[in-house]
């Protein structure tokens, strides 16, 4: 009878310690401990015996219950734990791979310019995508009914100001932080401000209502266009490699004065001339100039004391140029295909 309760106690144990979930354990429960189970039947066998094998015997019996119920009690808990049936965790399989997330490709270039920008004492600047109309046009020097207007077409929003007008747009540049950084920050200042902009236009390949810029401002005192130059100089030179050349040919922003474009040499045919830059041998990357005496006063700058240069970048043609993405679209399409190669 001894032996009995030790075997019995001992196969209860080796069950106990391979079970992996609720139902083994109930089935387990029921076969050992329960009022019909093995050690049970013993106990109730004891009555037939003398009274000392009877105190004996029962004494022990009643030990191995104990310890048995304290195990059971013990691998319930951590069987419970698990949660859901058959949730075992077998620590020794090989991990299930989480998926790398990827930089947007705006992003790695933004990244990039910031880098840039900062290490030249730059600080990076931000605005509202929703803008007033003041902050967009009217305080760049295009006011209502200027023909500047019809360069960027945008999507105006449909609420009226206390004086009844729709003053509202979805900012078409930039450049629309310019005002906004002079009143914050005044003068001297060293600022990017890289952000999203919309336009109204019909979508293809190379025109898309959603694109990415990056503006610059530096106001100080005698700052000229020389400073502007030998900055747009370095900007090309860490965008496109060392032998990068700029050239910069005038062109109307009205904000600024003189305005120009800033090209590149094509780091695609070294100059040569190719597809991309149209045969020309350059790249036309950067809009620049001095800032108008007009809009600094806007800002809140006297334009007697101080002057300064402002420049935008198309940070979307940027990207586009750096990986050879060859459809504007494809940035909002929202595709992993897109996305996972970067
Ligand atoms: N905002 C202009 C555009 O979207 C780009 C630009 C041109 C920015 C000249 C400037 C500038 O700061 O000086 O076309």
């Amino acid at each position: 009878m001894k032996n009995k309760i030790e075997q019995i106690k001992k196969e209860f144990l080796d069950q106990l310690a391979k079970l992996k979930n609720i139902e083994d354990l109930r089935a387990l429960e029921l076969k050992y401990l329960s009022r019909k189970g093995e050690l049970s039947e013993i106990m109730h066998g004891l009555k037939d015996l003398s009274l000392e094998l009877k105190k004996e015997l029962g004494e022990l019996a009643n030990k191995a219950k104990i310890e048995m119920q304290t195990k059971f009690t013990e691998a319930r808990r951590v069987i419970e734990s698990y949660g859901k049936k058959d949730d075992f965790v077998d620590v020794t399989l090989p991990g299930e791979k989480i998926a790398n997330g990827h930089l947007n490709p705006l992003t790695l270039v933004q990244n990039d310019l910031e880098d840039l920008f900062t290490s030249l004492g730059f600080i990076i600047g931000d605005g509202p995508e929703l803008e007033s109309d003041y902050y967009n046009f009217t305080a760049l020097n295009v006011p209502p009914l200027h023909p500047a207007r019809d360069m960027q077409d945008t999507f105006y929003i449909d609420s009226k100001n206390k004086n009844g007008e729709y003053d509202l747009v979805m900012r078409t540049q930039t450049s629309s932080v310019q005002i906004r950084m002079l009143q914050k920050y005044g003068a001297p200042l060293k600022v990017i401000i890289p952000g999203r902009c919309f336009r109204n236009e019909a979508t293809d390949a190379r025109h898309e209502h959603t694109f990415y810029q990056c503006e610059g401002i530096v106001i100080g005192k005698d700052i000229n266009f020389s400073n502007l130059k030998s900055l747009l100089e370095i900007v090309g030179k860490r965008l496109f490699g060392p032998d990068t050349e700029l050239r910069m040919r005038p062109k109307f922003y009205p904000f600024v004065e003189p305005g120009n474009n800033g090209e590149y040499t094509c780091f695609l045919c070294n100059g040569k001339g190719c597809r991309v830059c149209k045969q020309t041998g350059w790249l036309e990357i950067v809009g620049a100039g001095l800032i108008h005496p007009d809009v600094l006063r806007a800002g809140g700058i006297d334009p007697e004391v101080y002057s300064g240069f402002a420049f935008g970048f198309g940070l979307t043609r940027l990207a586009m140029l750096k990986y050879g993405i060859n459809d504007i679209r494809l940035f909002n399409s929202g595709d992993l295909k897109f996305l996972e190669q970067f």
